[in-house]
């Protein structure tokens, strides 16, 4: 189905048009259109324009408004103020762009974006033998929100899920369950809960041991000696470790409603291979220099206490290689092997100083450049209702599987409250889909370098800016269609609209602008706020025109028509977010 031009990118053709025609010496000269609250649109380009130009704003709108005929999209064009235009639509070029819109299956006519390459996104990456918690929770929200909006436009998205499953904690681990054998159950007979547990303890029993035994010390160090040459026996338990914790991974990402691929885990171990390598190409190059036996990079603006340079270190002295150079491999192999033309990282803000390090010595070796650029989307911290990073009351970081049970729970008892016909199990599934959503929609409808408030009152209130409240709004949707009966809805270009119609219309129009600016900016608090708006006009719609009980069974139509697309474009907007809407609540 072909892509629907958009009202405002068809009023701003012809408004462009018309500009250039009265004043070809302008060249191609942008109108400045934007929805205002007195027409339709409005547009203030004229204004500049003539003043650089050094003509009459007045004068010059004028031409410009003599210079269109567009009948059947405009209705009224006016100068306003110093020269200003006021543009407003016909009914009939609102209803019709719906229409075409309609006709076209989830895309709702959304075009896919001009520039379209290959994105590589680094999210929901836990580390190995540890528990998630709630950082861990937004870079998979966040990421995965992003990853369906990129798609959306067009974008191909390859993810990669850098977890932490190597580090020197590992010889501990593994010199422990090799003299404690029998700790770890298989990870095929295991759910998500007992990894985690078993995990927790070995990890906590190895951990004690270690703490107060200097022989077994000794043997963890040489453990990870042997981890690093390969060494069958150590590698096969560390892989143990890998799988008990997938095991677990897997059943949080479940838990959050989202996809996440085997293949697409791919480590900070898989990139052993290319390390040493990288590091060579590193210093043959000179963008890496050994200072006190280790390779290092330094940067100009980067300087820490006493204003010592604070280098990057891609080799330690004893010639072990750490998280920068595996970050170094990992952009060598998306690059070259994965060609990307994007790389996207959703990683806590805490971490920028790190990726602002890797990016710079990347760009000197020229894996990145102005055709593949980096960026680091750094979030931030989930706070407690106090304002301080969020803690049990025992002041131990809150585990996320505990955190999303409870939010589960509360959308329980609203879910509850509100639908009395439904049975325990539908209960249950609109809870999962209503508690889960708010978790999601909590995080994503603040810009994320910001901090959040983690409140479960509000996430789960149905009045605000909430997922829930955009739950509903589709549902009634839903429920008024179903209550239509025979009666489906179709479009009548030919009938006048009321201003609720309009606005919401409009609105409507605006979808596919939307989502291609929250995709290009990476913010999916702009489509979530889009939303929220989109459920309110709907709400303001609703109050202000009967559906069912219209005057004739033209504006019937016409309004489930309105309905219809309202319903699909919350649905496919939720559904860019990673959140469900369902049928019924
Ligand atoms: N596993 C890391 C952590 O939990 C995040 C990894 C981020 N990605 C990367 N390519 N470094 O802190």
């Amino acid at each position: 189905m072909a892509p629907v031009t958009s009202l405002t990118a068809s009023v701003h053709q012809r408004l462009a048009d018309a500009l250039s025609a009265a004043l070809p010496e302008a060249g191609a000269a942008d109108p400045l259109l934007r929805r205002s609250d007195r027409a339709d649109f409005q547009a203030n380009g004229i204004l500049a324009l003539a003043k650089k130009l050094k003509g009459n704003p007045r004068e010059l709108a004028t031409q410009v408004v003599s210079g269109i005929t567009a009948p059947e999209l405009i209705k009224d064009i006016e100068v306003s103020g110093p020269g200003f235009l006021n543009i407003t639509l016909t009914d009939e070029a609102i209803t019709r762009n719906l229409a075409a819109r309609a006709t076209d299956g989830e895309r709702l006519g959304v075009p896919f974006a001009e520039n379209r390459g290959t994105t590589v996104i680094d999210y929901a990456q836990p580390n190995v033998a540890k528990e998630m918690h709630v950082g861990h929770l937004r870079s998979a929200v966040i990421g995965d929100a992003l990853r369906h909006m990129l798609d959306f436009t067009g974008e191909k998205t390859i993810g990669r899920h850098h977890i932490g499953d190597w580090g020197t904690q590992f010889g501990m681990l593994i010199q422990y369950l090799i003299e404690n054998p029998g700790r770890l159950a298989p990870a095929d007979e295991v759910d998500g809960e007992q990894a985690m547990s078993n995990l927790n303890r070995v990890y906590k029993a190895s951990r004690a041991v270690f703490d107060a035994d200097e022989e077994f010390k000794e043997r963890a160090r040489k453990r990870v000696v042997a981890l690093q040459s390969g060494d069958k026996e150590t590698l096969d338990l560390w892989q143990r470790f890998v799988d008990e914790s997938k095991v677990y991974f897997f059943s949080v990402f479940e838990k959050l409603d989202m996809e996440v691929r085997d293949e697409e885990i791919v480590g900070e171990s898989a990139y052993n291979d290319m390390m040493a390598e990288t590091a060579r190409l590193l210093e043959e190059s000179g963008v890496a220099v050994r200072s006190e036996g280790a390779l290092v990079v330094f940067f100009d603006d980067i300087k820490g206490k006493d204003d010592k340079p604070v280098p990057l270190i891609v080799q330690k002295a004893d010639g072990g290689f750490g998280y920068a150079a595996s970050d170094l491999s990992a952009i060598r192999n998306r690059v070259v092997d994965l060609h990307a033309t994007t790389l996207l990282y959703v990683v806590d803000v805490r971490q920028s100083l790190h990726f602002k390090m890797v990016f710079e010595a990347a760009r000197r070796m020229g894996w990145l450049n102005d055709e593949v650029t980096a960026h680091n989307m750094g979030y931030g911290t989930v706070l407690g209702a106090d304002g301080k990073p969020f803690k049990t009351r025992e002041g131990e970081t809150v585990r996320l599987e505990d955190l999303l049970d409870e939010a589960v729970q509360r959308a329980a008892e609203v879910v509850r409250e509100k639908a009395r016909d439904l049975t325990e199990e539908e209960i249950q599934e609109r809870a999962f889909q209503v508690g889960i959503g708010a978790v999601k929609y909590a995080d994503l409808s603040t810009s994320a370098n910001r901090d959040y408030k983690f409140d479960l009152d509000q996430m789960v209130s149905l009045n605000g800016d909430t997922s829930v409240y955009l739950q509903y709004a589709y549902a009634r949707i839903q429920s008024i269609l179903r209550k239509a009966g025979e009666v489906r809805p179709a479009a009548h270009p030919e009938l006048a609209l009321d201003a609720a119609e309009r606005a919401l219309g409009l609105h409507l129009d605006a979808f596919g602008a939307t989502v291609t600016e929250a995709a290009g900016e990476y913010a999916p608090h702009k489509l979530a706020a889009y939303l929220y708006q989109l459920a309110s006009l709907y709400t303001s719609f609703y109050d202000k025109c009967p559906v069912l009980k219209a005057d004739t069974p033209a504006q019937v139509e016409n309004r489930l028509f309105l309905c219809d697309i309202t319903a699909r474009t919350l649905h496919q907007g939720m559904a860019l977010l990673g959140i469900r809407t369902p049928e019924r609540l």
